[in-house]
């Protein structure tokens, strides 16, 4: 297994299991069968309603000795609705708790997107709080604070644009360890990469595989197919490996960790040799050309209602882009 340094010295594996929807009565057993098949790193968030389960495999791997503490990587991240500073700790603990865990290796602000407390996900525009009344800076003050009081090793954030992320840099103590975004031949997303890399920021790839099972109402109507494309395909015959290795062993070579979901235990073990797979030059230029600059997760699920949020707001980019 290959591992990335962090800006604060910590050795993060490269490949991770990704949990989200992964579904409750699976978790479990996919959790334990990546620890069993070799997997060090697990990447959870309360969101995914799914850390109880998640935690109790963790728990029964720990306590069998499969693996020690010390050797797992675990994620988790801060939802919207807890970004108020005074919150920050509490649903800390509550994902510690949930994951029966006493620290975290990587605690992440989930989306630069705050709701009013215990909404789960804001449907009205009183349950949004927009950005200006509750200041990035403030959240990651207590992100901060957590890892002082030892709770959490690494900070970072998720789903922040390179403008987001600039501001963070100059107002923060601590320099945010990650940000994790989507990332894949689709969404190469390169001039963030050398921002992060001139920054001793590390990128973390989410939906790696284009997240196929999301629940219809996060799907557009014409979404392209990442894991059927032909040049994919092309470059997976070449090597004798599958599509999803490819895509997985593309992300390691731009040096970002890749966090693949999978409950299917053949699935699970295939996506984990992807890291030690081998992309040559010829490969990586034949998947550059494929980029489109496509979200399958754009957002938008935050930008209706009345919200204060628009695709303009959350991605920094010029209307119309
Ligand atoms: P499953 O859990 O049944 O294996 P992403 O990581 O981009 O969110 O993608 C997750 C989706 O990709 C899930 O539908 C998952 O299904 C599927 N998937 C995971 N690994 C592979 C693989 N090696 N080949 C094909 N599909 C995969």
């Amino acid at each position: 297994m290959h591992f990335f340094s962090l800006n604060t010295g910590d050795q993060i594996p490269a490949l991770g299991l990704g949990t989200w929807k992964s579904a409750p009565g699976l978790v479990g057993a996919a959790v334990t069968e990546a620890i069993t098949a070799g997997y060090r790193h697990i990447d959870c968030a309360p969101i995914y309603q799914n850390e109880p389960e998640v935690g109790k495999a963790l728990a029964e791997c720990l306590n069998a000795g499969a693996v020690s503490r010390q050797d797992l990587w675990i994620t988790s991240k801060l939802w919207n609705n807890a970004h108020a500073p005074e919150q920050v700790e509490p649903a800390l603990r509550q994902t510690l708790s949930d994951l029966q865990l006493d620290y975290l290796d990587l605690f992440l602000i989930h989306w630069p997107v705050v709701f009013t407390p215990g909404v789960l996900f804001a449907q009205q525009p009183e349950e949004y709080i927009p950005l200006a009344q509750q200041p990035i800076i403030d959240t990651w003050k207590a992100l901060e604070a957590c890892k002082d009081k030892g709770l959490v090793r690494n900070i970072g954030v998720c789903n922040f644009s390179i403008a987001k992320l600039r501001a963070l840099c100059d107002q923060a103590t601590m320099q945010p360890a990650v940000n994790q975004i989507e990332l894949h031949p689709y969404l190469q997303q390169n001039e963030m990469l050398a921002f992060c890399r001139e920054h001793n920021i590390l990128l973390t790839a989410y939906s790696p595989l284009g997240s196929g099972d999301r629940p219809k109402a996060l799907k557009k109507k014409e979404e392209p197919n990442l894991l059927d494309n032909p040049v994919v395909g092309k470059v997976a015959a070449r090597h004798g490996i599958t599509p999803a290795q490819t895509l997985l062993a593309w992300g390691v070579h731009r040096k970002t960790v890749v966090i693949p979901k999978s409950t299917n235990p053949k699935r699970i073990r295939e996506n984990l040799a992807a890291a030690d797979l081998h992309l040559d030059h010829q490969d990586m230029t034949d998947l550059a050309a494929l980029d489109l600059g496509f979200r399958f997760v754009d957002g938008s699920f935050f930008c209706g209602n009345g919200s204060p949020y628009s695709l303009q707001s959350l991605w920094d980019t010029e209307p119309g882009r």
